[in-house]
């Protein structure tokens, strides 16, 4: 029996957060068990902004070092970096000319991202979610597990691969049915309890891209500076913990951190908690973190000490990942009614 096909990414822009693995990550190395799992870095869209050359390249290991040490195993999953597959690219110019652009210009996320901007949006940021179609879909990827965030976005890519392709340039089986280019996938709409908050405001998400680093923990923070930042988190004046209190977000956001953090689960927490000070618990939360996170950071240290194995992953990653992607974009290619690309013959040489 085949096993459904999962395709997700992270992009190796600035430190991983604990709202990156808590919210994604985590749940990718449970579907390792029963999916077909494909990882990418997705470095394309981290140059959708403006990024550093002399960090791309480095960032773009760290990231894929640290799924590995969050658990994604290269015997059960694909994991490569995405523009080491040139049928990414190639499949996102396909899907360009085929994709309206108002589809384009009423995502949220490029009207948020765009008004930080100013005048110096990109194409590429317009063009961000039709590199994440092709992304998708030229693994056939069943589910794809990804944030709330992310939603608007596989909306595009389901109906760019229906109503754009399927629907206009599916050829007919020898039944005259048409026999569908791409796989139209269904998302997978990760829990929203996954949805870790700001440590200076519970109302906003832990993000990569929040100027204050002291609103996030990174996964490779050490101990100490994981502390100071939860001594620094925003509290209110209110005694105990509590959850559920639209009051207090922020009680809410560290009890829920401190829940899965200390792996104890939410009920045996909120009865510790209930009459527990802020300069109490800071502390128990503080090392709960530290705990949770040392193996990762010890895996990750022993992964970066071994480049020539991490390159090893990666290069399989892209040779497996390729034949895939290279066998839909052929496809595509024929669909779109693309001159065939012939060998050079013995003849002509
Ligand atoms: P990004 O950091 O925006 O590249 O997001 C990569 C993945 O992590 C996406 O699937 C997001 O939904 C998830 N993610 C990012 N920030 C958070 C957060 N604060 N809480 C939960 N999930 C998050
Ligand atoms: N846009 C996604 C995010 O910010 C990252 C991403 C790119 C992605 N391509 C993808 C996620 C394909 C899932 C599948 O989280």
């Amino acid at each position: 029996m085949t096993r459904p096909r999962v395709l997700s990414g992270v992009q190796p822009t600035g430190a991983l957060h604990l709202g990156n693995w808590l919210g994604a990550i985590r749940n990718w190395v449970d579907l390792q068990q029963d999916h077909d799992t494909f990882f990418c870095v997705v470095d394309l869209h981290a140059i959708t902004v403006p990024h550093d050359p002399a960090r791309l390249a480095e960032d773009t290991l760290t990231t894929a070092a640290l799924y590995l040490a969050c658990g994604i195993d290269p015997a059960r999953s694909t994991v490569f970096v995405q523009s080491q597959v040139p049928a990414h690219s190639e499949l996102c110019w396909l899907l360009n000319c085929v994709t309206p652009l108002n589809w384009l210009e009423r995502m949220i996320q490029f009207k948020e991202k765009a008004v930080k901007q100013g005048d110096q949006v990109s194409a590429g940021l317009l063009d961000y979610p039709v590199l994440m179609a092709a992304d998708i879909l030229l693994y056939d990827a069943d589910r794809v597990p990804v944030g709330e965030d992310q939603k608007q976005h596989l909306e595009l890519a389901r109906d760019i691969a229906q109503q754009r392709v399927n629907a206009r340039f599916a050829p007919r089986g020898a039944d005259g049915e048409p026999l569908p280019v791409l796989k139209v996938p269904e998302p997978m709409i990760l829990p929203e309890g996954a949805r870790v908050m700001s440590l200076s405001d519970g109302t906003s998400k832990m993000s990569k891209s929040d100027p204050n680093e002291g609103s996030r923990i990174a996964l490779l923070d050490p101990p100490e500076l994981i502390s100071r930042k939860i001594k620094r988190a925003r509290t209110d004046p209110t005694m105990g913990l509590e959850f559920g209190n639209p009051e207090r977000p922020e009680a809410d956001n560290l009890l829920g951190l401190y829940a899965v953090l200390s792996g104890r689960g939410r009920a045996a927490v909120a009865s510790e908690c209930a009459e527990m000070g802020w300069g109490r618990f800071k502390p128990l939360l503080a090392e709960a973190a530290v705990e949770a996170l040392r193996p990762i950071q010890q895996r990750y240290h022993d992964l970066r000490a071994d480049p020539i194995a991490l390159e090893a992953v990666l290069a399989e990653g892209r040779e497996r990942a390729a034949a895939v992607a290279d066998a839909t974009l052929q496809r595509v290619r024929d669909a779109l009614g693309f001159l065939p690309v012939k060998p050079v013959s013995a003849k002509t040489r």
